[in-house]
């Protein structure tokens, strides 16, 4: 991000009492002391940049050796930290994103201050590129390595959901919901949520994928964990403050104080997600992680975080909505294809709309076994799409996959009991666009196909996911 740095000592002190992460005798210098440091702010680098010895990787070894020797009773003790997201991380709705950027941005004052190196930043892992887990991270004795892991050194995330394609169609939302998940009355168990994209692909899946620790909620306890979540934190900068598209405005977004996490000397802190739209500003910068673009938007300082602060109203009205399957049950290995008939002009409206209308396949009161070794690729306009239709197919539109804890959240997705509904929105536009800029759209009617393909390598047969309703909807999103 690019921004005029000058701002005023009163802004600065504002900044940094919100954020509670800058310190007292940071700011006592004077404003030219705290500007020099804002300026300097730590930089999170990319892993794939950074030799095995560099020291931001001795750091992040060292901190976590130390956290381990740390006594249960003290709270940023290893352990601790993933009990921390076992007892409070909210997935499926709008706080996913900002409760996981407060939790690693206190996660790396801890590494900080116990690493006994300044210059820390948690640097990130970024899929796109690099699909295999880094090689930091493997090997016995190895501080950064975790063995329950169900995938190896040279098994590679698929291109499905961390590829440069995906990745760029789900930056290319300017929809906050769509992007960053969907509004709720609560962390956890409210009501409202959905996933949004960002979550539900390249996110889930990655925990899923991994499995071991990775694959439910203790999944801090793996290293690999903060720097996955790292390169989500980066591709949410790159979408809203790179791209200029607005968080929410929601006050109830901006009000919630977050009191579990400890600070770099295990004090308790309260953080609110309005502090923590702020963080990319003052406490940490990223290298550039998000596929090709444009240069990025240029900021005033002030512009910016008025921007970051305010927000702007989320639309997201449904004007037309076509039932493609309602309370259907598909398998691994038995793609399930439905068919809108859509009125004829509605596709054009889309297609011709800049990005104002989307259209949108919603998953509502989707029920998954305990434990999901697949997950699910769309298709449009592909009625015979199955397993082994590429995704570098044109009809590939996008994919989701599962993330979810049934000892954390009792009751949330054991089937046949009290399931917890989950819903998700794939956001077909892109796809369409180019489908019919290719000469490839048949419309008006549109084919969905969905289909269950199993993790590389894992056990998936009879595997099932039952949806209660599957729709096409067109939606006004500007
Ligand atoms: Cu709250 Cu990726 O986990």
């Amino acid at each position: 991000m690019t921004f005029d740095n000058s701002f005023t000592r009163r802004e600065f002190l504002k900044g940094a009492g919100a954020l509670g992460a800058v310190s007292m005798t940071m700011w006592l210098g004077g404003c030219e002391a705290c500007q020099e440091q804002i300026a300097h702010r730590p930089t999170r680098r990319n892993i794939a940049n950074l030799a095995a010895n560099d020291p931001i990787i001795t750091a992040y070894q060292n901190a976590v050796t130390a956290m381990k020797a740390l006594p249960s009773t003290d709270p940023r003790n290893w352990t601790k930290q993933a009990q921390i997201h076992f007892d409070h991380c909210p997935h499926g709705n709008w706080w996913f994103l900002p409760w996981h950027r407060a939790y690693l941005s206190y996660f790396e004052r801890i590494c900080r201050k116990l690493a006994g190196y300044n210059d820390f930043a948690l640097p990130y892992w970024n899929w796109t590129t690099s699909p295999s887990i880094p090689a930091v991270f493997w090997g016995n004795g190895n501080p950064l390595f975790d063995n329950t892991r169900g995938v190896g050194p040279s098994d590679q995330a698929d291109p499905a959901w961390v590829g440069t394609t995906v990745i760029q169609n789900i930056l290319s939302t300017g929809n906050f919901n769509i992007f960053a998940s969907s509004p709720s009355s609560a962390p956890r168990g409210g009501t409202g949520g959905g996933y949004g994209e960002l979550e539900a692909t390249p996110h889930n899946n990655i925990h899923s994928w991994i499995g071991g620790d990775m694959g439910a909620f203790m999944s801090p306890l793996d290293p690999v964990f903060w720097c996955h979540h790292n390169v989500l934190d980066c591709l949410w900068v790159e979408w809203n403050i790179n791209r200029g598209n607005p968080n929410t405005n929601d006050q109830n977004w901006y009000d919630l104080h977050m009191t579990e996490f400890v600070d770099e000397n295990g004090q308790p802190v309260d953080v609110t997600v309005a502090a923590t739209v702020l963080m990319p500003l003052f406490s940490y910068q990223f290298e550039p992680c998000g596929p090709a673009q444009e240069a990025p938007k240029k900021w005033q300082r002030a512009q910016l975080e008025a921007f970051l602060k305010s927000g702007a109203p989320v639309r997201l009205d449904v004007t037309q909505r076509m039932e493609l399957k309602r309370a259907v049950t598909t398998e691994v290995g038995k793609p399930l294809a439905s068919m809108a008939q859509l009125p004829a002009d509605s596709l054009k409206t889309v297609l011709e709309s800049q990005g104002k209308t989307a259209a949108l396949l919603t998953i509502n009161g989707a029920q998954v076994p305990q434990k999901t070794d697949f997950y699910v690729r769309v298709f449009t306009d592909k009625a015979d799409a199955s397993a082994d239709t590429p995704i570098s197919d044109p009809h590939y539109a996008g994919s989701f996959g599962f993330f979810q804890d049934a000892k954390a959240m009792p009751g949330m997705e054991v089937m046949g009991s009290e399931a917890k509904q989950l819903g998700f929105v794939v956001d077909l536009t892109p796809t369409l666009k180019r489908l019919s800029d290719a000469g490839g759209m048949q419309g008006p009617a549109v084919n969905i196909t969905l289909v269950l393909v199993p993790y590389e390598k894992r056990q998936a047969a009879g595997q099932t996911l039952t949806i209660e309703k599957l729709e096409f909807a067109i939606a006004n999103v500007k």
